[in-house]
């Protein structure tokens, strides 16, 4: 098969993880992206994960600290931005309007207004712009999207999504503590936001707000971190850190369909613990178990439960697609995390990963849409920063008004700081 060599851009923790993933695409037997790059301004982090990559990948990729010299190289014809949230446009748009093709990482951008300059680049020069987003390739949420959609549960009039719990210590980098870097609450919220449209469809209404529950954080201890990028990149952080951007965000959404939800990701504050993911209808219910822990999805319907594999007979037609299936298994919604791996959370990730780059690859080659386009990932920031954007406007704002950046008052200093005025 026909491979599209692709350089990684950004390459601190996630970079690393993203090396592992493309092993797992190799690995699968059916890859169609050729690692043949990678590239970060600071050269030291480039040659770690370099390195990385000759050792998980046999080959050694080219290593470039100057994005200008990737967008001219002939050899590369697709990009994957792994830097942080705050600067996805900055390496997003020019790799775009080089005819790149570009996946970029979650959130895709940290405003509405920087997301939409890499959805307009994409669509001045026709390159595929995709946004990494794992979570919906773990099998537990593709089976609880054919729940859905089979009907099992009748129509939904409510999703909850509660993760609450955490400490002072860092969430893995300084920057994750800075509203005009990409706080927490944001860089972590749209993973549930974009779950939250992959299982109840769109958005219409937002009221909420964001936290800062902890204002201090404190240099996290990764002295044992089994990931080499997390564990030299922490010497280096500061002591502490003042957080300026939200940790945590709330909000309640009605959606299209009239169903509601209710978001809580509270990633602070001591003695608060508590998991749940469910979507509720008249005929039964169904319990989502989290990402990347292969637990089996509950659904209680009617004077029964059912969990995991025993539900597949419901769904006759439900099946996982070609790479989910060679990693998984064919009856793969229920797994067990490789107990020898060094970190099983990070193993099971590299095969969302090699499934989010497969599909960007067949994209590219078919010239079909990826799964998780530039408009899903600007959606999932939105849900986010409109439930910061309600609490200043004292009222709930749609999602419109958000998207089509009538309501910005919040996002107005994080574009300032980014060099993104209104033109
Ligand atoms: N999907 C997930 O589960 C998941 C998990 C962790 C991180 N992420 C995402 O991955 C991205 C990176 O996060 P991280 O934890 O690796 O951050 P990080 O700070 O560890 O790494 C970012 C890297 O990008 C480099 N960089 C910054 N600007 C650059 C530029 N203009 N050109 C080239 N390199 C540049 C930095 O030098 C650094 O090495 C973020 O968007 C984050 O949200 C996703």
């Amino acid at each position: 098969m026909e491979k599209v060599p692709i350089c990684l851009v950004g390459c601190g923790g996630m970079g690393h993880r993203h090396v592992m993933g493309y092993k797992e695409l190799q690995e699968s037997g059916i890859g169609n992206l050729d690692l043949v790059a990678v590239c970060d301004i600071r050269r030291e982090n480039a040659e770690l994960v370099a390195n990385e990559a000759e050792r998980l990948l046999g080959r050694k990729p080219m290593v470039f600290d100057d994005l200008d010299q990737v967008l001219a190289h002939p050899n590369i014809a697709a990009v994957d931005v792994v830097t942080d949230g705050s600067t996805h446009h900055a390496v997003g748009v020019p790799a775009l309007e080089a005819g790149k093709h570009t996946m970029v990482e979650k959130p895709l951008g940290i405003t509405v207004r920087a997301c939409q300059t890499m959805i307009d680049a994409a669509q001045g020069s026709g390159a595929v712009l995709a946004t990494a987003e794992n979570y919906r390739r773990d099998t537990p949420n593709r089976l609880v999207r054919a729940i859905i959609d089979h009907g099992l549960l009748g129509d939904p009039y409510l999703m909850i999504q509660t993760s609450l719990g955490g400490d002072d210590s860092m969430a893995i980098t300084p920057w994750r503590h800075l509203k005009e870097k990409g706080a927490i609450g944001l860089d972590m919220g749209v993973h549930y936001a974009d779950i939250i449209r992959y299982y109840m469809g769109e958005y219409s209404e937002i009221f909420g707000r964001g936290l800062i529950v902890e204002p201090v954080r404190r240099k996290p201890d990764h002295a044992d971190h089994p990931l080499i990028s997390y564990r030299e990149r922490a010497k280096t952080y500061p002591e502490t850190v003042e957080a300026t951007g939200e940790d945590s965000v709330i909000a309640l959404y009605t959606m299209a369909s009239g169903a509601v939800v209710q978001l809580s990701y509270v990633g602070g504050g001591r003695g608060s613990q508590g998991w749940e993911r469910s979507v509720h209808g008249r005929f039964g219910a169904v319990y989502a178990p989290g990402e990347r822990n292969g637990r089996p999805v509950v659904l209680r319907l009617e004077g029964k439960e059912l969990k995991g594999k025993e539900i597949l007979p419901l769904l006759p037609q439900f099946e996982l697609n070609e790479i989910t299936e060679r990693l998984f298994g064919k009856q793969g919604v229920e797994y067990e995390p490789p107990v020898d791996a060094d970190h099983a959370v990070f193993a099971v990730d590299a095969k969302h990963l090699a499934i989010e780059y497969h599909d960007f690859g067949e994209a590219i080659l078919s010239g079909t849409g990826p799964e998780v386009d530039g408009e899903s990932g600007m959606k999932a920031v939105a849900a986010i920063v409109g439930a910061y954007e309600s609490a200043l406007a004292k009222h709930s704002v749609s999602m419109e008004a958000v998207l089509s950046g009538e309501v910005q008052q919040y996002q107005a200093d994080i574009d300032a700081a980014l060099g993104l005025d209104a033109p």
